[in-house]
């Protein structure tokens, strides 16, 4: 609780320290209420969390949404319902969306980029030199900054298993602050679908 309220207590100094700011700055109409994203004083730190609806469309059921951005990893358009938490002995993705199942399911099929693994193994030889191990696809630097990508032979990279690490369940919740960005797609097919595997070294200057 005393560690609690010194942080709450941190927090109205740096509102005060902003407020002392803008009143220097000629306008006063900074309150506690406006500095916070939740509209709520700063000092008052009963948060209530946001009540949201999750999409309730089956897998199966759902209309997949447009890439956030070229690359992107896809919005999950369908519920998860009875499919999180993922845990080591349960991860229902894998049973639609593995690549051999995913067609009999209409599902989108894990691309190639997860059954690849982009950071070199790296083994102390005998001698204590650092040597790493992998399929460099592109040298760098004289091999200082080489891109590797090594295949994991249809093996999902393990650093993929946590699907909801990246692919995000969708609600109805209302942004805090308004989104302006806006994508700049190249070829429609970047709208719906993703190439990393044969893209990720692009631009990358495989000549030093
Ligand atoms: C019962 C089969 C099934 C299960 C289980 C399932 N999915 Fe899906 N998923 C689909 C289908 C089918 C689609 C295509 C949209 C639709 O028809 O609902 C899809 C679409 C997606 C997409 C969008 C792909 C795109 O191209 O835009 C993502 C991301 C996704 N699922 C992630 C997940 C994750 C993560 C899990 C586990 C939490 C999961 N799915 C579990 C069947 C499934
Ligand atoms: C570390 C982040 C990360 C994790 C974990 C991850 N993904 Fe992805 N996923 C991405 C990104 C980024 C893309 C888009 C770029 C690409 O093609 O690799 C993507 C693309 C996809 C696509 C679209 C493929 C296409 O052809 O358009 C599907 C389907 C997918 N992932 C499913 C899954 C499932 C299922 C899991 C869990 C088993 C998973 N992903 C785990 C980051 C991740």
């Amino acid at each position: 609780m005393k560690k609690f309220s010194k942080i709450a207590l941190s927090v109205a100094a740096l509102g005060l320290f902003i407020g002392g700011c803008a009143v220097v700055n000629g306008s006063s109409d900074i309150t506690p209420e406006s500095l916070s994203l939740r509209k709520a004083p700063v000092h008052d730190e009963n948060i209530k969390i946001q009540k949201v609806n999750y999409i309730k469309a089956a897998p199966g059921q759902a209309k997949t949404f447009e890439r956030s951005y070229v690359n992107a990893p896809p919005l999950i358009p369908h519920s998860v319902e009875g499919l999180v938490p993922i845990t080591k002995n349960n991860n229902a993705c894998l049973g639609c969306h593995m690549p051999e199942v995913a067609k009999a399911m209409h599902a989108t099929p894990i691309p190639k980029s997860h059954f690849m693994n982009f950071r070199p193994t790296e083994v102390i030889a005998k001698d204590g030199k650092l040597i790493k191990k992998g399929r460099v696809v592109a040298k760098v630097n004289g091999g200082a900054n080489d891109v590797y990508a090594t295949p994991t032979h249809g093996k999902l990279y393990p650093g993929r298993f946590n699907c909801t690490q990246c692919h995000i369940a969708q609600s109805d919740a209302k942004p805090l602050v308004k989104n302006t960005f806006k994508p700049d797609f190249v070829t429609t097919k970047e709208m719906e679908s993703s190439n990393l595997a044969n893209t990720f070294d692009q631009g990358v200057d495989t000549t030093k």
